[in-house]
């Protein structure tokens, strides 16, 4: 018997009185994929902000090939090989082209302080196979009007082309 790639077992949230997702359970073989389809409101991004670690489950148990796993938080999910992409993709426009595109998986030197300089490089090589216009050194708020969305989705894409397996049911489209 082929062991699952993943299976989530009786997952509920409740917030407050509230239970918005009720003993859900959910499994993927391996190299399958599968649409999670529900009106507003159903509970697709709670289902999956649980299994991602952005919320945590009220209960229910997540198993990632056949072993239980623990999952807390984002870091713990990306340690899995699970990736959301989440329907509101929020770039900050504080920030640098290349900052957005490594937030929360940012280069380092010796494991500490972030590498702007290896980010920067690497940005530049990715976007200039999508798009050499594109400064990575540029403040997102800077990029204007047709370049801003074009670069949008160009992160969006980086991000895609990036996670080794993808668990999301709002890809932007
Ligand atoms: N932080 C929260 N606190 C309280 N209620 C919440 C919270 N997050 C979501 N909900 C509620 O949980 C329910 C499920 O919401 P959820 O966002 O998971 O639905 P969805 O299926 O992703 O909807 P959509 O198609 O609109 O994205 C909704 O009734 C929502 O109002
Ligand atoms: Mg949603």
């Amino acid at each position: 018997m082929v062991t699952e790639r993943l299976s989530m077992r009786n997952m509920t949230k409740t917030y407050g009185t509230n239970t918005v997702v009720k003993n859900v359970n959910f499994s993927v073989l391996p190299g399958e994929v599968h649409a999670l389809v529900g009106e507003n409101g159903a509970g697709k991004s709670t289902l999956l902000n649980m299994l991602s670690g952005v919320t945590m489950a009220t209960s229910g148990e997540i198993f990632v090939d056949g072993e239980k796993a623990v999952i807390t938080k984002p870091t713990d999910a990306r340690d899995y090989g699970i990736a959301m992409i989440h329907q509101e993709l929020q770039n900050i426009p504080e920030l640098t082209v290349f900052q957005n595109m490594f937030l929360g998986n940012p280069k380092t030197k010796g494991g500490v302080f972030v590498d702007k300089d290896r980010e920067a490089k690497r940005a530049k090589e990715i976007l200039f196979e999508l798009d050499p216009d594109i400064d990575p050194w540029e403040k997102i708020k800077n990029l204007k009007g047709y370049l801003s969305s074009r670069s949008l989705k160009l992160l969006e894409r980086y991000w895609l082309t990036q996670k080794l397996s993808l668990w999301t049911s709002q890809l932007p489209l």
